[in-house]
């Protein structure tokens, strides 16, 4: 089986993080969301992987490489005309996947465990389609599948405001090459898009098997901040302390509970760190409060701050005791206290599409 893993699109409902950076590479526990991706297809013995990227994006094959780090071969594919929708991105990689069967992945989910039951699944019941049904208080927001008496799927629906069932496809799929000749009957939606939703569609439409498995507590969609702040929790509570790494912890410091320590990490003064919490690579916290739920990104340094439920990226400066709390914090940004220089007063710098509460 092969992988193709979806790392285009806009962004729009994460921005303004995604005015500068892509999506896909937006850090949760301190790891980019298309690399929990990766590692969650090789985990399931996968070595052909493509991602399919923004046309023109160099950013992302810069970072993650051409998968020698996981011992894979990454592809990149371009999607060329633009973001034409999920459908279009399995349409735009044809070619390269062939006749062969592959799990379909959205690089924006969050997996916790593993899929490797569910892509055994597919191989066991050979069916042409296999989905992942999730149980959401919200499924307008996603596609929704009909089911009957019998406990099959007859379509599903994007994003109805009518949902027949409490039940979201979730964004990883598995496939066998029937899928082409379903895309290729497909047209675009209303939001100038072809849908996945419809291509399932087409797939029974066309005497196809599609099955489903039920799945709890294993997956995160990340289109919203706060889903982002959501997915990083889950994924700092599974993972396990490792402090080993750091390069300095004084004596003064108080660890409670679990902590992801990054090489040549420094923890100084009278800082409190209350876990899960992961500290990323080089980063200094001095005299702080890190609470439940944070990740401070690789180079950041933190001085007399307190933190908590947030994720902060790499290469940021806060030097400020006012508490900060379920936020998302980008690259090289800087925090001050407001009377460091005069006029006093919050003095703010920010950028279109920005939240912020003062
Ligand atoms: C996409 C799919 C939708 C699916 C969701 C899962 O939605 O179109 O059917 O339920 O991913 O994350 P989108 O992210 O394009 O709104």
């Amino acid at each position: 089986m092969k992988a193709l893993i979806a790392a285009g699109g806009r962004g729009t409902r994460l921005r303004p993080i995604t005015y500068s950076m892509n999506k896909h590479l937006i850090p949760v526990a301190n790891i980019p969301l298309i690399v929990w991706a990766i590692q969650k297809v090789v985990e399931a013995g996968i070595t052909d992987i493509a991602i399919n990227i923004n046309e023109g994006d160099t950013e992302l094959p810069k970072a993650i490489g051409d998968g020698s780090t996981w011992n894979v071969k990454i592809t990149y594919i371009e999607q060329v005309g633009g973001a034409l929708g999920v459908a279009h991105v399995i349409k735009n990689a044809k070619n390269w996947l062939g006749k062969d069967s592959f799990v379909f992945y959205l690089g924006d989910n969050i997996v916790l465990g593993s899929i490797n039951p569910f892509v055994a699944a597919f191989q066991e019941q050979h069916a042409n389609a296999f989905l992942a049904l999730t149980v959401v208080p919200d499924p307008e927001r996603f596609g929704v599948p009909q089911i009957n008496s019998a406990g099959e799927i007859e379509r599903v629906i994007e994003k109805p405001s009518n949902p027949p069932s409490q039940f979201a496809v979730t964004g990883i799929y598995c496939f066998d090459q029937t899928v082409h000749d379903a895309i290729d009957t497909l047209h675009a939606s209303n939001r100038g898009e072809l849908e996945i939703s419809d291509t399932i569609t087409a797939v029974i439409a066309q005497g196809g098997k599609v099955k489903y498995q039920i799945v709890e507590g294993w997956w995160k969609d990340t289109g919203k901040p706060y889903d982002l702040l959501e997915g990083n929790r889950l994924l700092l509570e599974s993972m396990s302390d490792d402090r080993a790494q750091a390069k300095m912890i004084e004596d003064g410091v108080d660890i409670q509970g679990k902590v992801q320590l990054g090489n040549g990490a420094q923890l100084l003064g009278k800082t409190i760190i209350r876990g899960p919490v992961s500290i990323g690579k080089n980063a200094i916290i001095a005299d702080s409060y890190i609470g439940p739920y944070t990740s401070i990104g690789h180079g950041t340094e933190i001085d007399g701050g307190e933190i908590e439920n947030s994720i902060i990226m790499d290469d940021t400066d806060i030097q400020c005791s006012t508490r900060i709390v379920d936020s998302i914090i980008g690259h090289n940004v800087t925090i001050q206290n407001a009377h460091m220089t005069k006029p006093s007063g919050h003095k703010l710098m920010i950028g279109e599409n920005s939240s912020i509460e003062l």
